[in-house]
């Protein structure tokens, strides 16, 4: 496996924990057809659906800093947060036992989609020690209660990964990212892109595409299309991420530039209903990439991902001829996980999830 690009543009950051779980660098892929479908002059997805077999998407790269964060601490298990499709919690549970540690997670509801459902299948041949609240309201009190009780018992503290792996580790493996593409650009792969679009839920891959282009010197608009309420994810929140994750750069030597919020843009006009809901324009854009890309979306993130480009008002300020659509579903097979699975392994309240099984 090649050196991460972040360890070769900057040795001093080779000191920072970090346990090798991809398959990097992911490829870039033009669309042509689908350029000229969408009226732009070149249009290239990044590929980070195949950024591992076992499971990809945009969490493995995130997973490389923290998990080895946890086992340069000594830790044998991590907790997380997510709803109940969450991808987060499925690839955190996969790839910790990967390294032998132990996955916790506290669950909260989403609209149940067969998406949803074998999200759960696969998650369940991983035997995370798995907690369903009623609502996502009641995640506070829960995630301080939790505290509480493990400060209480004085057992091992499991390693806490914020939802979406967005704490500043994780963001360090999308700072890698941005530089992985920049060499892809100065290798001549493709043009560097007027505007990268990306899914923005924590917003940690946003925060590291911002911070990573920024450093490598890109140009490019860096959008994130909002799937998740927008006290979540904003600028704000994006930049504050950002520029915590610069400090842990900084602490190697690395001058990193400041993020400010206007670095960061934002779509707003595609979350629909809310998170997880499905939407017509969602819908379309699940038909149009399968047609002229033959790549799969979800509806949760990257349907509105895409939405949110193809939607996009490109004759704007600088206008966009080129763009980027940075896919951050896995693609690996989880066929042969779903294949094994058995419901029973997952706690009783789960059960209402699958109508069908007897
Ligand atoms: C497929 C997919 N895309 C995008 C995101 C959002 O990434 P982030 O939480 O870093 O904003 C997620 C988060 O779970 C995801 O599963």
């Amino acid at each position: 496996m090649e050196e991460l690009e972040l360890f070769r543009t900057y040795p001093s950051t080779r000191s920072l924990p970090y346990t090798e779980l991809a398959a990097l660098p992911t490829p870039t892929q033009e669309l042509p057809a689908l350029a000229t479908e969408l009226g732009l002059q070149g249009l290239w997805v990044k590929r980070d659906d195949l950024s591992s077999p076992l499971y990809g998407g945009n969490k493995v790269r995130k997973l490389e800093f923290i998990l080895g964060h946890a086992l340069s601490e000594g830790h044998r298990s991590v907790w997380t947060v997510g709803a109940v499709g969450s991808h987060h919690v499925l690839a955190t549970s996969l790839h910790s036992r990967s390294v032998d540690i132990e996955p916790h997670a506290l669950h909260f509801p989403q609209p149940i989609t067969d998406h949803v459902r074998e999200v759960l299948l696969a998650l369940s041949t991983a035997h995370p020690q798995l907690e369903l609240i009623n609502s996502k309201h009641a995640l506070p009190v829960k995630m301080a209660q939790r505290r509480v009780k493990e400060w209480l018992s004085r057992a091992e503290e499991p390693y806490y990964i914020p939802g979406g792996g967005s704490s500043p580790r994780g963001v360090l493996g999308y700072v890698n990212a941005a530089l992985e593409l920049a060499r892809q650009i100065e290798d001549g792969e493709l043009p560097v892109p007027d505007a990268i679009f990306v899914a923005a839920g924590t917003c940690g891959t946003l925060a590291g595409l911002a911070l990573g282009c920024r450093l490598a010197g890109l140009p490019s608009r860096i959008i994130g299309v909002r799937v998740i309420d927008k006290v979540l994810a904003n600028p704000l929140v994006a930049a504050n991420l950002a520029n915590r994750t610069a400090r842990l750069l900084a602490d190697c030597g690395i001058d990193a530039p400041k993020i400010r919020r206007r670095d960061i843009e934002f779509v707003h006009d595609q979350i629909g209903p809310g998170y997880g809901e499905e939407t017509p324009q969602g819908r379309a854009a699940i038909d149009l990439f399968d047609k002229w890309a033959e790549i799969e979306l979800d509806p949760t993130y990257t349907a509105k991902a895409f939405a949110g480009l193809q939607h996009f008002d490109r004759q704007s300020n600088p206008a966009i001829n080129n763009a980027l659509y940075w896919h951050t579903l896995s693609s690996a097979d989880l066929t042969p996980l779903i294949d094994t699975a058995d419901i029973s392994d997952l706690p009783q309240q789960y059960r209402q999830f699958f109508p069908d099984h007897s």
